[in-house]
């Protein structure tokens, strides 16, 4: 059983990427003493944790999830020195940091994989997953990359193949070998015992293969405008049932450090990700559960997606939820500037632990990249098809000054044209802006423990707009309305049998507002409601 009361189920992670951050020493790229001087900025937020996507050293390829050295920090980002004092200073403010671990590939300049590709028979050979050219030539199965093409590389020098899921500079370690593990989970003890909370685990469902390796079948319901590699099901390269040992491997080296968290990351159906929880709370913390950033903005759609996931989480399985990453458009972007401030209540109401994608709290949207500064490698590999993740990776709105006070030199990627307005230092004393209004629900949240730990028990309504549940505790109850549409609509509290009180609405001005009976929203209105007879 996991811990009733752990960290990570209270509290609400925040998440950091590095590069767009902060930037300290004007070279344009964020950097960890320029995270250091936002941390104030991530507790004054209300948020519990940070979790940094990677520091380590890299060729950059991926932007650091191609890892040349997994226990060190890459220069761009600053020294161990600066780790060990971000570390101390959220220690301090009371803020738990989270790293990214990304177990399934290493970077083709790493020494394990340089060894590797030497000879066939280094003692690093099979570190990899090489293979011999299928009997007429070419790869060894069908298998795709994710960034376009086979993901499988030959190497001239040794006649073999080896397997990358992603880009060619990302060889995949080959996890069914126990040296590979082992050397993992010391890379995991490094940073424990440097004082990290825990991981996100990158790509974790692809860490076992099938051992024979077997051809992907193809997927009958592929559509011409998906990128390729949605041309098959992956049934054979990802979400083996071996993967429940390595997991439960990884959830034992963290729990030797008591109240750590393990994340995994995978994209897979809510009825596929229950695997990931492990047997009696020997798998994953949680798996990040991107329901709500797959699902269109619709009451029917969202609320599908919840009860979905509170119907097949067993009592010891923990939600979670997210509305965005560094690798999906920004939720301003996809519903909104309006709809996200409901889609912030949502979030920070349902039963799970939160995720916030850096800027969503001020409502930073997509910025259009001029083709000539693409900077990600799935955009130039697959121009065309919107896969290109640089328009949710722009510089941190700060404030109104240059580069939005990201950086005083040239910030690797544009800074949105609308940061004069959009932006903290304008929003933090504006009792209307979309950061109060998450400043406001995290506080809310962290206050009553019916909305980090209650019960979610929905609310039938008679309009299809609005979707309606209330989260309780032995002491109290809220009532959550939202509207999912510019219309606007009445919520029918009458089932309840409770009048109450507003505590938090996007619109931020029905703060005290008492209701009986009915709850009146306009336009992409969302209402927090404390209910009770005396209120
Ligand atoms: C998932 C990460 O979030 C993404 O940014 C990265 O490109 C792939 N995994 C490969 O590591």
């Amino acid at each position: 059983m996991t811990n009733p009361s752990a960290w990570w189920k209270k509290g609400t992670i925040y998440q950091i990427y590095p590069r767009s951050f902060q930037d300290s020493n004007g070279d344009g790229v964020g950097d960890l003493p320029g995270i250091m001087q936002r941390l104030d900025y991530c507790r004054w937020l209300g948020c519990d944790a940070v979790w940094l996507s990677p520091i380590y050293p890299s060729p950059m390829a991926d932007f650091g999830y191609d890892v040349s050295d997994y226990t060190a920090i890459d220069p761009v980002f600053g020294t161990m020195a600066d780790f060990d004092a971000l570390v101390s200073k959220a220690r301090r403010l009371g803020l738990r940091v989270l790293l990214d671990l990304i177990p399934n590939h290493t970077s083709d300049h790493h020494p394990w994989f340089v060894a590797s590709r030497q000879s066939r028979d280094n003692p690093y050979r099979d570190w990899y997953v090489w293979r011999d050219p299928a009997p007429g030539g070419g790869p060894p199965n069908n298998w795709q990359s994710h960034f376009g093409g086979a993901a499988w590389e030959f190497d001239a020098a040794t006649g073999q193949y080896y397997l990358h899921t992603y880009l060619k500079e990302q060889p995949d370690l080959n996890w069914w070998n126990p040296e590979v593990r082992r050397a993992i989970y010391d890379v995991m003890r490094f940073w424990l015992d440097r004082g990290v909370d825990g991981f996100r685990v990158d790509a974790v469902a692809h860490l076992i293969k099938d051992a024979q390796l077997r051809d992907e079948p193809p997927n009958p319901d592929y559509q011409p405008h998906q990128p390729p590699y949605h041309r098959q099901l992956h049934v054979y390269s990802m979400d083996q049932p071996e993967l429940a040992e390595v997991i439960a491997e990884m959830r034992a080296v963290v729990d030797a450090y008591g109240d750590r968290a393990l994340i995994g990351e995978s994209y897979l159906p809510i009825e596929r990700l229950c695997r990931y929880y492990g047997h009696e709370g020997r798998g994953l913390s949680f798996p990040f559960n991107f329901q709500l950033i797959k699902s269109p903005w619709e009451a029917a759609r969202v609320r599908a997606a919840v009860e979905s996931c509170e119907a097949r989480l067993s009592a010891s399985m923990w939600p979670s939820w997210v509305l965005g990453n560094h690798d999906r458009a920004r939720v301003a972007s996809r519903i909104g500037r309006a709809a996200a401030r409901a889609a912030a209540v949502l979030l920070l109401t349902l039963r799970g632990t939160p995720t916030l994608y850096y800027g969503d709290e001020i409502g930073m949207v997509d910025v259009p990249i001029p083709p000539e500064m693409v900077q990600d490698p799935c955009e130039k590999n697959l121009p065309g098809y919107g896969v290109g993740r640089d328009p949710e990776r722009t510089p941190m709105q700060w404030d109104a000054g240059p580069s939005a006070g990201f950086t005083t030199g040239r910030p690797w990627l544009p800074v949105a044209r609308d940061y004069p307005t959009c932006n903290v230092a304008a929003q933090r004393n504006d009792p209307t802006s979309m950061l109060t209004l998450y400043r406001r629900l995290l506080e809310l949240r962290a206050r009553h423990p019916a909305l980090h730990l209650g019960e979610y028990v929905p609310v039938e309504q008679p309009v299809e707009q609005v979707m309606a549940y209330v989260r309780r505790s032995a002491a109290e109850q809220f009532l959550v309305a939202i509207n999912f549409r510019p219309q606007r609509c009445d919520v029918l509290l009458a089932g309840l049998g409770l009048g109450g009180r507003v505590r938090v609405s996007t619109h931020l001005d029905r703060d005290g507002e008492r209701f009986a009976g009915l709850v009146r929203l306009r336009g992409n209105e969302a209402v927090v409601v404390e209910l009770g007879e005396n209120l």
